[in-house]
């Protein structure tokens, strides 16, 4: 399936918009410390008390047009609306359920319609999100009981109203309003790009999951599905990351990955929550997220009347200043071509084209190593090394306002694939490295093994996920190794791993062994830096203290995890960063 045409849009919108927009978050009084869309679970209301929201349901400042029109300035190039949520409640007309914004509301629209519409005016992209297993209106909308309690206490499944779990018939619903209603939002609103589903657990079985590829795909062959689609095992078309996680490393292409980041808090409206990420903050996210050659969902969440937020808004209008800069970079499908990431910038490249964003602590001026190549053209000042590599100038005014050194080759250059320092500095991810469960090799990049799917995780080894991640590792006998390229000289090495589940602190104080070129050393996870670049999966570095190298050449770099029956942590290894200590770009043949 070609999914080029999805990767280039790069960036999109999601839309957390239901009736839970009209409480905001309090109930009777009360606040929701949880997600404002889960209001009704995390409250235990029952349908005969929520369910009259409908009536209240008049967004009259709603405009579809302003805000697609202000999406599409912002370069968000597709939307995912929330036409159904897990309370049930559509924000169309359909034919399988009266409880929508048509029938039930004062304001008798279907925002699906106007939704779409208004994409299609301005070129962007109509996605639809669908609850296809949770359904709290409904008898037999899904409930996974008893695996699983959300937040803590909240039931995920309606179970408030409806505690008989032997009286629901989930198969009844599925059949009788999950593939109808799928099947109305494929046919009736022109083309969709995405189908975006959620919460899937083990109902959804893969026969589940496949019967809504299927009708999908026969519908609308070019619409592909999120990988959230099924309970137990990875299927879809493109694979959704936790919520507010970003990509650890690069995405396969052809299972392309998309990281969905909240603005403040919530995904649905709530009056209380003010904890808006910075304009500048989320540039950076866009670009990271795009040099490891993922998608970008930013959430927007309207209030009862239709408004989008004022702390959106102004994101918004930010990322519009910005995009011009940055459109041609983000367009055009490229991701960071080198092994590994850099530490003075972000990097994406196509083709001849190669753009490079300086961070905000880059200084002036930098080296980049690695690349063969007649340059054209370059935007900034720029001398060739004896070693090749290019000392790149007047980086800090782009790094203030987060734009791109531009440079064009007269040719597609050569870089260089082999682990290398860039700038005195190597950041080595999960993805690079060779993978052994004891005797055995496995491939890094895939989560499941087997005919069935089974999960790497069952077996008790580690693996890394689509998104580049190293997960579970807990076992012994898994060795995970880096090969790669040092000058002789002395070096500081640290490690980043992160929580994974969202708003807990870092807690792990796991022992790994490390072994550089056959000797080894063991270390003790602690947290000496905080990664403060993602609330929701915090992040902590551990330094290693000091390694020398003693001469030009290959480091073999092992790691494992030391065997501790207490160690519960879900733990995360994101990179492990070499730092040369006393850089010496100037001087160094290999630098
Ligand atoms: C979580 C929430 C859900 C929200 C989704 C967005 O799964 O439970 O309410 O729609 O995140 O990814």
């Amino acid at each position: 399936m070609e999914k080029s045409w999805f990767r280039k849009l790069r960036c999109g919108a999601f839309i957390h918009w239901g009736l839970y927009a009209i409480p905001g978050g309090i109930w009777k009084g009360e606040h929701t410390q949880y997600l404002g869309e889960w209001l009704q679970a995390v409250k235990r209301i029952p349908n005969a008390e929520y369910s009259p929201l409908a009536a209240q349901f008049n967004p009259v400042e709603f405009d579809a047009d302003k805000i697609i029109a202000d999406f599409a300035k912002a370069g968000l190039k597709y939307i995912v609306f929330t036409a159904k949520h897990h309370d049930g409640f559509c924000l169309y007309d359909t034919k399988y359920s009266d409880y929508n914004s048509v029938k039930a509301s004062p304001c008798h629209r279907d925002f699906m319609r106007e939704f779409a519409d208004a994409c299609q005016r301005h070129g962007v992209k109509m996605g639809v999100y669908y609850s296809h297993c949770l359904d709290w209106h409904e008898k037999d909308g899904g409930d996974p009981r008893p695996c699983a309690l959300n937040f803590g206490t909240t039931s995920w499944g309606n179970d408030w109203d409806f505690p008989e779990q032997s009286e629901k018939d989930f198969e009844a619903y599925f059949q009788g309003k999950v593939l109808p209603q799928i099947e109305e939002l494929m046919t009736n609103y022109g083309p969709i790009s995405v189908l975006w589903n959620d919460c899937p657990f083990p109902q959804i079985t893969a026969e589940r999951a496949q019967a809504i590829l299927d009708l999908v795909h026969r519908l609308q062959p070019n619409c592909l599905v999120n990988g959230r689609v099924c309970g137990v095992k990875s299927m879809g078309d493109y694979g959704t990351l936790g919520d507010n996680e970003l990509p650890a490393g690069v995405s396969a292409e052809d299972f392309p990955a998309e990281a969905i980041v909240t603005l403040n808090d919530t995904w649905g409206f709530k009056f209380d929550d003010q904890h808006w990420k910075t304009p500048r903050r989320i540039q950076e996210i866009t670009l990271d997220v795009a040099q490891r050659g993922a998608n970008l969902l930013i959430n927007f969440g309207p209030d009862a009347r239709g408004r989008i937020p004022r702390g959106s808004q102004v994101v918004l209008d930010s990322l519009a200043e910005w995009r011009p800069y940055v459109d041609e970079a983000l367009q055009c499908d490229g991701r960071n071509p080198f092994p590994q990431e850099l530490s003075w910038c972000r990097c994406i490249a196509k083709g001849t084209r190669l753009w490079l964003f300086p961070m905000s602590d880059a200084g002036d001026s930098a080296v980049l190593s690695g690349i063969e190549g007649d340059i054209d053209t370059c935007s900034v000042p720029y001398e060739r090394l004896a070693s090749g590599s290019l000392r790149l100038q007047g980086l800090a005014e782009l790094a203030t306002e987060n734009r791109p050194v531009q440079i064009t080759f007269k040719a597609t250059p050569v870089y260089d694939q082999r682990l290398r320092l860039q700038n005195g500095f190597l950041v080595l991810a999960p993805r690079h490295a060779a993978l052994f469960h004891g005797e055995r090799q496995v491939s890094p990049g895939s989560e499941f093994i087997g005919p069935a799917g089974e999960r790497l995780a069952d077996t008790g080894h580690c693996f890394v996920t689509p998104a580049g991640g190293l997960r579970n590792w807990k076992n012994p006998t898994d060795v995970i190794q880096w090969e790669c390229y040092l000058p002789a000289g002395t070096y500081q090495l640290r490690i980043l791993t992160r929580q994974l589940y969202h708003n807990r602190p870092w807690n792990s104080q796991r022992i790994v062994r490390v072994v550089f070129n056959g000797s080894p050393r063991e270390l003790t996870l602690r947290a000496d830096e905080l990664d403060e670049g993602n609330a929701y999966y915090r992040g902590a570095y551990t330094s290693f203290g000091e390694y020398r190298h003693p001469q030009d050449g290959t480091l073999t770099l092992q790691l494992s995890p030391v065997s501790d029956p207490d160690d519960q942590a879900e733990l995360q290894l994101d990179t492990l960063e070499i730092r040369e200590i006393e850089p010496r770009m100037n001087t160094n043949p290999h630098e």
